[in-house]
């Protein structure tokens, strides 16, 4: 047969082949057989070097544009054959009722964390605090100077602290680094609460993590006192844990940025008498907090012979523990779905 006749054959066939295909695997087959290395375009194409030089300037072109026709009429065939299947899945789509009921459903749940900022922040909202989000990567300046701690203080050294590459930036070891927030945008009355995230360079336990959550109140105005303090910590731990009859007790405590310093027990919510929550000693250690120092309140533009604060800060990770009996930290940042889908 000569090369003219074969250029059409191998047409003919090609296309005919194609516009049988009816799926993505006919259309597969047909680009082996005829355009693949091996397939029957690549030997015709291989003729053409044993071609005298006249025929080979009349064939080259001629099979150069078979070899375009064929390729352009493949990708045309799978351009076709993807709009057809979008085309049906979107016909189907039509009857679609994604209200039907599938009894196979997964439902998902909130992180335990969640419940708790959320009633956390409700009973703060009641008494009338603002809530406030505040930066992880915070300051030198805002998470340790605006505090009352200098570079010198050793009370540094109990926030083993991740430092980043930027100078003077860090992760923050506390969420009393809202207080200098609070105070740089607000003026007195300020009364806010802002939950977060902090990050330690902390070996783990069940009972520590590099990352944790906090939650930092502080309230300042005017003749703040301790007693304005202890009643607004006593009414948020009644809220949280459902109990009226809750005790508090006030232990002497030094943290630089309040003056005095103090930690807040409360009885133990699950006994009466003693029980593996509370050590068997019926109180559990809930908060460090105080009076602003006087140093703070000036750092945040507020003078100090004018009005006065409290702070108090506390482990939401342990609250939420406490809340929910869990007895290892680790499970909270785990996502093992067993463990989350409880709540
Ligand atoms: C503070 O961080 C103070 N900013 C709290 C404060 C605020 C005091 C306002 C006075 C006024 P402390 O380092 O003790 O304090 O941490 C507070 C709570 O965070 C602890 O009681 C504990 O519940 C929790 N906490 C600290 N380190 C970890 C950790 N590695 N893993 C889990 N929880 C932690």
């Amino acid at each position: 047969m000569n090369l003219q006749k074969q250029i059409e054959t191998l047409q003919k066939a090609f296309l005919e082949k194609l516009s049988q295909a009816q799926n993505s695997d006919d259309i597969e087959q047909v680009r082996i057989e005829f355009l693949s290395r091996k397939g029957k375009l690549s030997d015709l194409l291989g003729t053409l070097k044993t071609l005298p030089i006249e025929q080979k300037r009349e064939f080259g072109p001629k099979l150069n544009a078979l070899k375009q026709e064929l390729e352009a009429a493949y990708e045309d065939a799978i351009a076709s054959l993807t709009s057809k299947s979008a085309q049906s899945a979107q016909k189907n789509l039509q009857y679609f009722d994604v209200t039907a009921y599938n009894a196979e459903q997964l439902y998902g749940s909130l992180h335990p964390y969640t419940h708790v900022i959320r009633h956390v922040e409700n009973i703060f909202i009641s008494m009338g605090f603002q809530i406030a989000d505040t930066p992880e990567v915070e300051t030198e300046y805002r998470n340790f100077e605006a505090l009352n701690i200098p570079d010198d203080h050793p009370a540094r050294e109990m926030h083993d602290t991740f430092w980043l590459t930027i100078p003077g930036m860090l992760m923050r070891t506390h969420t009393s680094t809202a207080q200098a927030h609070g105070m740089e945008n607000n003026k007195p009355p300020i009364a806010i609460v802002a939950p977060g995230r902090c990050y330690r360079h902390e070996a783990t336990d069940a009972s520590h993590d590099f990352m944790f959550m906090q939650a930092e109140g502080f309230f300042i105005g005017k003749d703040v006192t301790m007693g304005n303090l202890l009643a607004t910590v006593k009414t948020f731990l009644q809220g949280i844990f459902q109990k009226q009859d809750l005790s508090i007790r006030v232990r002497p405590s030094y943290f630089p940025f309040v003056e005095p310093g103090v930690e807040v027990d409360m009885s133990c919510p699950f006994c009466t008498d003693g029980c593996s929550v509370c050590s068997r000693s019926k109180w559990v250690e809930i908060c460090g907090a105080g009076l602003i120092h006087p140093n703070v309140l000036r750092c945040g533009g507020i003078n100090p012979d004018e009005y006065s604060g409290f702070a108090f800060g506390f482990g939401l990770t342990r609250l939420v523990m406490l809340k929910y009996g869990i007895n290892d930290i680790r499970l909270l940042s785990s996502m093992k779905v067993n463990f989350l889908k409880q709540f």
